[in-house]
Order: C-alpha cells, then sequence, then structure tokens
C-alpha cells in the first residue's frame, strides 16, 4: 500500500507537506503542491478510508514531540507526562525532533496520520503550521517549555526570566562586575527570556550590558564549550558565568577545567536546570533548577482535560523556578 511517506519520498518534501496539500492547505508553494499531486497521481495513493474510518475513533496514543531526547530536562519532563498518560488510560510515543524543524515536522505528520489522540510538544522552532494542521485536524495540542507565537494552544512554561534574572543578580551581590552569558538559540523563547533575565539584573545593578561577555550557542554541550573558549580566547575575561542550560554549562565547565581556571576563584559559575550532580562535583555548583516532571505532569492533566472537554478554556501556566545557591558562585574571602 503507498503511504504518505512514499509520496513525501517521490516528490521531494516533508510528509507534513504533503499532509497539508491533502488538506487543501493554501500556504503550501505552488510548486510543491503541484509535485505532491503528481506523485499521488504516479503512485496511485489514495487515503485508506477503511482504514480511516477504523481509527475514526483516535487511538490511545500521545505523541511527545521533545527537542532533544540527550537532554535530561527532557527526560524528566516526559516521566511526568507519562506518569498522567498511564493513570488515564493513554500510552507516551517520544519523538526526538533533534531541535530541527523538517524533523518535527514528520513527526507532526505521523501523529496526524496515524490518528492520535493528542500531542505534547516542545517547539524547535517558531513555525506554527505543522502545529495549526494538528489543531485543524481536531488533535489536542499542549505545547510546553518553549513558547509559541500563534495558535492559542494549552501551555506549560518556567519562569525562564525571573531565573536567569535572580542568577545574575546574586552573582552581583556577590561582587562580580564581568559577568558573561552563555545563551541558546535566540529564535527560541527559553533562550531569549533566559538572555531578557540577565539583562534586566544588570541594567537593575547599574552595570553596563557589554557585548563581548556575550555569546548564544545551541544548548548543547559542543556549544557551551566553544562559547566558553571563545569569551577566553577573545579576551573578555569574565569574572563570573551565567551559562542557559544544563547541557551547555557542562561544556563550559570543561572547558575552564581544561583552561586550568579556578572555580570560583578565576571565574564564578551559575548553570539553569536542575542538575542531580550539582552536589557531588567540586565545588558544588549554583543553579537555576526549574521543575521538568512537574511540567510534564501539568501538561499531561491539560492534555487529559482537553480531551474530556474539548472546549474548555484555553490554559497558560507558568511554573517558578529555584536558584540554588552552592560553592560555585558564593565569592571567596
Ligand atoms: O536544558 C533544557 C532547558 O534548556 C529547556 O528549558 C530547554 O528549552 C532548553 O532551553
Amino acid at each position: 500500500m503507498v503511504t504518505i511517506y512514499d509520496v513525501a519520498r517521490h516528490a521531494g518534501v516533508s510528509a507534513a507537506t504533503v499532509s497539508r496539500v491533502l488538506n487543501g492547505h493554501t500556504q503550501v508553494d505552488p510548486a510543491l503542491a503541484e509535485r505532491v499531486t503528481s506523485s499521488v497521481a504516479e503512485l496511485g495513493y489514495r487515503r485508506n478510508a477503511v482504514a480511516r474510518n477504523l481509527r475514526r475513533s483516535r487511538t490511545t496514543l500521545w505523541a511527545v514531540i521533545i527537542s532533544d531526547v540527550e537532554n535530561p530536562f527532557f527526560t524528566a519532563m516526559v516521566r511526568g507526562v507519562e506518569d498522567i498518560a498511564l493513570a488515564e488510560g493513554y500510552s507516551v510515543v517520544l519523538c526526538n525532533s533533534d531541535e530541527n524543524p523538517e524533523k518535527e515536522s514528520n513527526y507532526i505528520a505521523a501523529a496526524l496520520t496515524e490518528q492520535m489522540a493528542g500531542v505534547i510538544i516542545s517547539p524547535s522552532s517558531n513555525r506554527v503550521d505543522d502545529v495549526k494542521l494538528l489543531l485543524d485536524a481536531g488533535c489536542p495540542v499542549v505545547v510546553i517549555d518553549r513558547e509559541l507565537q500563534g495558535p492559542r494552544t494549552d501551555t506549560v512554561l518556567v519562569d525562564n526570566e525571573h531565573g536567569a534574572e535572580l542568577a545574575t543578580t546574586h552573582l552581583v551581590e556577590q561582587g562580580y562586575r564581568r559577568i558573561a552569558c552563555i545563551g541558546g538559540p535566540r529564535w527560541l523563547s527559553t533562550a531569549t527570556s533566559r538572555h531578557d533575565g540577565y539583562k534586566r539584573a544588570l541594567a537593575t545593578a547599574g552595570l553596563p550590558l557589554d557585548p563581548a561577555l556575550v555569546r548564544f550557542a545551541d544548548f548543547r554541550e559542543r556549544g557551551g564549550y566553544e562559547a566558553m573558549a571563545s569569551l577566553l580566547d577573545d579576551g573578555a575575561a569574565p569574572d563570573a558565568l551565567f551559562a542557559a542550560n544544563n547541557l551547555m554549562t557542562v561544556g563550559a565547565l570543561e572547558c575552564l577545567v581544561q583552561r586550568q581556571q579556578a572555580i570560583p576563584s578565576d571565574i564564578a559559575v551559575v548553570g539553569f536546570d536542575s542538575i542531580p550532580w550539582a552536589d557531588l562535583i567540586r565545588p558544588t555548583l549554583t543553579t537555576v533548577a526549574q521543575p521538568a516532571y512537574e511540567v510534564g505532569r501539568q501538561a499531561g492533566q491539560l492534555l487529559t482535560r482537553r480531551l474530556t472537554k474539548p472546549d474548555a478554556d484555553v490554559t497558560r501556566i507558568v511554573l517558578p523556578t529555584e536558584l540554588q545557591v552552592r560553592a560555585s558562585s558564593i565569592r571567596q574571602a
């Protein structure tokens, strides 16, 4: 049987594009739409009406589309979703977009094609077309962690800006004056919010915002390492660092250890995310903890409610972060 994926491969487009063309969405580039239409005809693709009818009642599957399966924040968050899903009689299908919008589109197409009961997604970009496809098809969506501008959906976030502001203010209060920031990709709301918190704290303290002390990376370990190396090699001479997520904090620490930089006497460090080994390393690591499991649990509850009450008010939940001060940021006498 010819599938939507066969059509996508034959036309050289994503499965999500095929789905948009088949659902009559007008935003698709006419040339792409033509390729899809030709491939549908050439391959003899027919939506399987029988299968569709059999699946008219949605499955008991939830698609959870996360941005990085290697990041412990997301796996802790998925556990929170799963505990609610199983309690409510659903199963979870884990999809890793790898911060790649094309991969994300394909997983959304799969959720549509397989008639999944609902989708929980941490967006890897600001593209909203694919999420709109789900909503137009009557598939409930809960957005977690990164905010999407556009479709009104149930959303669960944490107070990223306040957490970053607390971290940076703490460093100022400890007496540090050349505070560097390693941020995430600027098209993601968690990156921009945390960077805004860093800037707000400097402004409140009357400290200048020095671009030489700021780097933007990819929320991953290698990116954190390279950003830290750049700060050191470019002579920015920071006396403190705020790294805006767990994996970039690890990368920055690796670089500091290799460069034999003493923490905190040469450079103080504050990370972001709950980091289970923060108490095990020396010096212990100051970090802004975010409740990953609770983010997932609340998202699971919102999806359950949406499935039983489709017309319920759209809900936006913002959970608090917590600055956990440890030795890596305490100025030594
Ligand atoms: O490390 C995970 C956290 O950093 C999440 O908030 C994710 O969005 C990334 O920003």
